[in-house]
C-alpha cells in the first residue's frame, strides 16, 4: 500500500543554527516542502536583519532541496506598526514566548497581558501577522497548558481579527477552547499524538520523550487524537522536532525537547493508518495549514509505502523519536 502527500508542511520547527543547523536542517528539507521556523536561538531572531540572515544560513545548509523556511520574528512588545509593516514581507508568524518558560525563551514577555502588549497585537492583527504562542503559565507542570487557557480566550476575544495559534496543545481543555473561538488554532505535535507522561516518566525516565510543555494524561492524548485524525480545519501539524547533542538530553538536567523531524511523516501514516483515516492525513500535513496561513506552498509530492522503516539510533549523535524500533511505513 502507498500513500503520496502533496505539499507536506511542518508548522512549528527547530532548526538551531552553525553545526547542529547543517544536520537537522537537510533532514526536514527533504520530507517536507516548508515549515514554521522557530526563532528561538541565541540570542533570538529580532530584527529583520537576524531573519534575513538566519534565512540564508537555512537555504545554505539545505542545498538544492525544494523547501521554503518560513520565518518568524520572536515576540517584543517593542515592535511598532512601521516596523512590522516592513518585518510583514519577511516574515510568516511571530512567536511569543513567556519569559524562562522552555529553552531559549528568557527574552520572552514578563506577562502575557492584553493591555500591555495591545499596540504590537493592534498592529499585527492590522496587518494580518498571525500570532503563536507558546501557551504555558508557569504554575505547576501538568497544570500550566491549562492554567493559560484564559489568557488564549482573553486574547483572542480582545483581538478578533488576530490569527492566534496555540502551539503544540496538549490537553482537552485546549481542544475545546480552540473550538470556542473563530480566531483560535492550534498546532499538534506528534510525540504528543502517541505518548502521555507515563511514557516519559511511568517507567524508567525517557529524557529523549521529554519536552514541553510535557506530555499529559491519556484523557488529553485522546482529545487531541480526535481533532487530528478527523483533521478538524482548526489544527495542523507541527512536529516541535527540538533537537538537542545526546550528551545534552542524556544528562541530569536533560534538555527539554523531541527530535522527530526525520521520522515524523512515517510515524503520522503509521497512525492515521492504524485509526483507518489515513484518508485525513493530507489535510492535516498540508491542506489544514495552507487555509489557516493563507498561503500556496511550493509542489512537492512525498510518497510512502507501507514497509518496515528501521529508525536509526541517532543522527550525528542527535537521537529522533523511536530510534532503534520499527515503524511500518517509510518514505520512498
Ligand atoms: O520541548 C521543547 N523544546 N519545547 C519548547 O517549547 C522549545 C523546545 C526547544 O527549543 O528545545
Ligand atoms: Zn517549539
Amino acid at each position: 500500500m502507498k500513500i503520496t502527500i502533496n505539499s507536506p508542511l511542518d508548522m512549528h520547527l527547530h532548526l538551531r543554527d552553525e553545526d547542529m543547523l547543517k544536520v537537522v536542517a537537510p533532514l526536514s528539507s527533504k520530507d517536507f516542502t516548508a515549515a514554521i521556523i522557530m526563532p528561538n536561538l541565541l540570542p533570538p531572531v529580532t530584527t529583520i536583519q537576524d531573519v534575513k540572515a538566519y534565512k540564508q544560513r537555512i537555504k545554505d545548509a539545505i542545498g538544492d532541496d525544494n523547501f521554503e523556511p518560513l520565518m518568524t520574528l520572536f515576540f517584543k512588545d517593542n515592535y511598532d506598526y512601521e516596523f512590522l509593516k516592513e518585518a510583514k514581507e519577511y516574515i510568516s508568524a511571530i512567536k511569543l514566548y513567556p519569559a524562562g518558560i522552555t529553552t531559549n525563551s528568557e527574552g520572552g514577555v514578563s506577562s502575557v497581558d492584553a493591555s500591555s502588549l495591545a499596540p504590537t497585537l493592534k498592529a499585527m492583527s492590522e496587518l494580518e501577522i498571525p500570532l503563536c504562542i507558546h501557551g504555558e503559565s508557569d504554575g505547576f507542570v501538568m497544570d500550566r497548558e491549562k492554567e493559560f487557557v484564559p489568557v488564549y480566550e482573553h486574547l483572542a476575544t480582545a483581538f478578533p481579527k488576530l490569527k492566534i495559534i496555540m502551539e503544540h496543545i496538549t490537553t482537552k481543555d485546549s481542544v475545546d477552547a480552540l473550538k470556542r473561538h473563530d480566531n483560535l488554532y492550534a498546532t499538534i505535535t506528534l510525540h504528543h499524538l502517541y505518548i502521555t507522561l507515563d511514557d516519559v516518566a511511568g517507567g524508567m525516565l525517557q529524557p529523549h520523550l521529554f519536552c514541553k510543555p510535557i506530555a499529559k494524561r491519556p484523557e488529553d492524548k485522546e482529545a487531541l487524537l480526535q481533532v487530528a485524525l478527523e483533521a478538524n480545519p482548526k489544527v495542523m501539524f507541527g512536529s516541535d522536532s527540538a533537537p538537542h547533542p545526546k550528551t545534552a538530553k542524556e544528562a541530569p538536567g536533560c534538555a527539554a525537547g523531541v527530535f522527530t523531524a526525520p521520522i515524523a511523516l512515517p510515524a503520522l501514516a503509521q497512525l492515521f493508518d492504524k485509526h483507518g483515516k489515513l484518508e485525513n492525513l493530507q489535510a492535516f500535513i498540508s491542506d489544514n495549514a495552507q487555509k489557516i496561513y493563507n498561503f500556496k506552498p511550493l509542489k512537492k509530492d512525498i510518497t510512502l509505502k507501507k514497509e518496515e522503516f528501521e529508525v536509526p539510533a541517532n543522527y550525528n549523535n542527535v537521537v529522533p523519536m523511536f530510534a532503534g524500533e520499527k515503524l511500518s511505513w517509510k518514505v520512498l
